[in-house]
């Protein structure tokens, strides 16, 4: 099936890099006109939007802490005087401050559960409030509305270090499933994905040099994911393509949460 997204709306949080820059790039290739969110990176921002509308698509960029209501009403209605509408969420920020637990600040716990749990879910109710006052139009799609949460393997490996991180991330897969069982009868899908190690600047330690070889011992695969394979996935949650796939959680992961420690008899 070819993925068509002509005529459609998305807005990408966190979108001036990462799985967020590699979502905005693959949705725009598709089509759907694209609002490349960041919040402290207007240049790389800037630069995707220049990209993207020199092959022919349409983009804007805009500055927005998600963690912030005000500034999730002002994203919402800087989109909606753009390009009219809306009809896909990634809700895509996130952010880590690793810590063992006993040196965990309270202030690095907010911070991450601020962006990447109540930045999800305040960008989600923008975008619901917002299908609401919209019509499906089944020229362009047979729902009314797509929402994608970028959540992680981490919202079921526990991850030592990372207690926020992870605790942020399982808390987005009941956020995301609890909204998906309240909105569905509206023709609203909402869906994960949930990447392992991937590529990107967040994990440029991770996956380099000898650390590579250790994280490659996770991935039952046997190679580190790109923003690409992640962007691919984005693509078919947001099309007709997956119509039939609702409160999913698709693992982006090369096998990370099959518990590959166990392949050799545990
Ligand atoms: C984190 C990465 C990590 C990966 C696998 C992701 O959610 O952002 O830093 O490498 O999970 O552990």
């Amino acid at each position: 099936m070819l993925i068509s997204l002509k005529g459609q709306v998305a807005l990408v949080t966190g979108a001036s890099s990462g799985l967020g820059a590699g979502a905005a790039r693959g949705l725009a290739a598709c089509g759907a006109a694209v609002v490349v969110n960041y919040h402290s990176q207007p240049e790389p921002a800037q630069n995707l939007v220049d990209e993207i509308r020199a092959a022919g698509g349409q983009a804007i960029a805009v500055g927005a802490d998600v963690s912030k209501e005000d500034e999730v009403d002002k994203l919402l209605a800087a989109t909606l005087k753009a390009f009219g509408r809306l009809d896909i969420l990634i809700a895509n920020s996130g952010l880590q401050k690793d810590a063992p637990i006993t040196e965990l600040s309270l202030e690095d716990w907010n911070t991450v559960i601020n962006v990447n749990l109540t930045g999800q879910f305040l960008c989600a109710r923008a975008a619901l409030r917002q299908f609401a006052k919209q019509e499906i139009r089944p020229d362009i799609s047979r729902a009314l509305g797509k929402i994608i949460h970028m959540s992680s393997v981490h919202q079921v490996i526990p991850w030592a270090g990372h207690v926020n991180y992870a605790a942020s991330k399982g808390g987005v897969d009941l956020l995301m499933r609890s909204i998906a069982q309240e909105v569905g009868e509206q023709r609203i899908r909402v869906n994960s994905i949930a990447p392992g190690a991937i590529r990107t600047a967040i994990n440029t330690k991770a996956t380099s040099g000898d650390a590579e070889k250790d994280l490659l011992k996770l991935i039952p695969y046997g190679r580190v994911g790109e923003a690409q394979d992640v962007a691919n996935a984005v693509v078919w949650l947001a099309s007709d393509a997956s119509d039939y796939v609702h409160g999913a959680t698709l693992f982006i992961d090369g096998g990370m949460s099959l518990y590959p420690e166990f392949r050799n008899n545990g």
